[in-house]
């Protein structure tokens, strides 16, 4: 798994390696601002679990751990992933997603020779679609039409992972899934960023009109969804996953910061005080919404959360792991903040 230290990947990780002791886990992180080992304590001792810190642009390091390890799978993670990022520096989110993808892929194709039963499995995100109206949503059919520096590096990412399959038969599998929630989200994306500064009284910052809409799938429900694409998807197709929560952000945020009153004990409403709207995301995508019915028909897959029970579990979480949360918010995190949200 590359990327296993960050988000998604840590969350796949805890669901995965006790899952299935017969099979040996490797973990290729960079450990960028966004990988935190500390997401792994659970599993950091588990014998079918290790840990391998480099660059997936880095093919002669993949060389040679493919010639250790002999992978029969590949699980792709490891990207740069935040849209307002990809805007503050596009070349990044060019060198990860796109240049070290295909450094995967060429690792996989060169080592993967033999007729073997392998899997390369791509996960990545219905932004490369573009933005909706008011009405419809993405499927596995939508041409593509990504918007940002982010969505326009993983759309490349895509279509390196279908050519090598096209072009070499590499046994490929992929999935495009919505806004993931849940427990060990670095805090600059919308939720986390929104607990993290409710908690300490500070302005929660809204862009535009709060009227964007996504589509919220919580992170477990996502880790299922892999590992049934991973064990049963067929080669070569694609799978779309969401998470049947569509909320204006606004209206998200409302109920977010409603939970966390709740949940520390606040009078009502304290929190909604926060809310501030700011100047909007250059190029912002008003809507995604995705039609998963290709996975829930064809491989029984569907999210077991709605994003109120979510939510609550997320908030729950960040309550009970506070450390976790100001580890993360250190100097670097700062930094990017005040670039963020002053020098635009
Ligand atoms: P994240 O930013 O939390 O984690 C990314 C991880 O990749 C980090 O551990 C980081 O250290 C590692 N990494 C970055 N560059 C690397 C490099 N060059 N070599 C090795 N490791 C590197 O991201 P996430 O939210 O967990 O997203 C994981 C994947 O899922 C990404 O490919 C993303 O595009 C995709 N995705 C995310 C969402 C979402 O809502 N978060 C939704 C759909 C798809
Ligand atoms: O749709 C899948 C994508 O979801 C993933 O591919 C990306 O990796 C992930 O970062 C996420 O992208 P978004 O841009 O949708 O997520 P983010 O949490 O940054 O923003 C969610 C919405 O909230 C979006 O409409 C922008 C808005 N927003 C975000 C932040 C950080 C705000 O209004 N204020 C904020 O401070």
């Amino acid at each position: 798994m590359t990327g296993g230290a960050g988000f998604i990947g840590s969350n796949l990780l805890l669901h995965l390696v006790p899952r299935h002791p017969e099979v040996v886990f490797v973990n290729l992180d960079k450990l960028t601002y966004a990988g935190n080992l500390a997401n792994l304590r659970a599993i950091e001792t588990a014998p079918n679990y290790h840990f391998v810190q480099g660059d997936i642009g880095d093919l002669e390091a993949l060389h040679a751990l493919f010639d250790e390890h002999r992978f029969t799978t590949v699980i792709h993670l490891a990207a740069e992933s935040h849209v307002d990022r990809s805007i503050l520096d596009p070349l990044a989110f060019a060198r990860t997603n796109v240049m070290g993808t295909m450094a995967l892929l060429e690792a996989a194709r060169r080592h993967w020779t033999d007729g073997g039963d392998y899997r390369f499995y791509h996960v990545s995100t219905d932004e490369v679609f573009g933005s909706l109206g008011d009405e419809g949503s993405f499927s596995e059919t939508t041409p593509y039409d990504p918007r940002s520096p982010y969505s326009a590096s993983k759309a490349a990412s895509d279509h390196f992972v279908r050519a090598y399959h096209h072009t070499y038969r590499l046994p490929v599998v992929l999935s495009n899934c919505s806004n993931n929630y849940g427990p060990y989200q670095f805090p600059e994306k919308l939720i986390p960023l929104f607990i993290l500064n409710a908690l300490h009284g500070k302005p929660v910052p809204v862009y535009g009109q709060g009227k964007n809409v996504r589509d919220w799938l919580y992170v477990e429900d996502h880790a299922e969804a892999i590992e049934t694409i991973l064990l049963h998807g067929e080669t070569g197709a694609t799978y779309a996953i969401g998470g049947d929560s569509e909320r204006p952000n606004i209206e998200l945020v409302r109920l977010l910061l409603d939970l966390v009153d709740e949940l520390t004990g606040s009078p009502a409403g304290t929190s909604q005080r926060l809310i501030t709207y700011v100047t909007d995301r250059a190029g912002h995508d008003f809507r995604y919404a995705m039609d998963h019915a290709r996975l829930t028909e064809a491989l029984g897959w569907k999210p077991r959360h709605t994003l109120e029970t979510g939510l609550r579990r997320t908030v729950d979480w960040y309550l009970a792991n506070q450390d976790w949360l100001a580890a993360v918010v250190d100097k670097s995190y700062l930094e990017y903040y005040t670039r963020q949200y002053h020098g635009r």
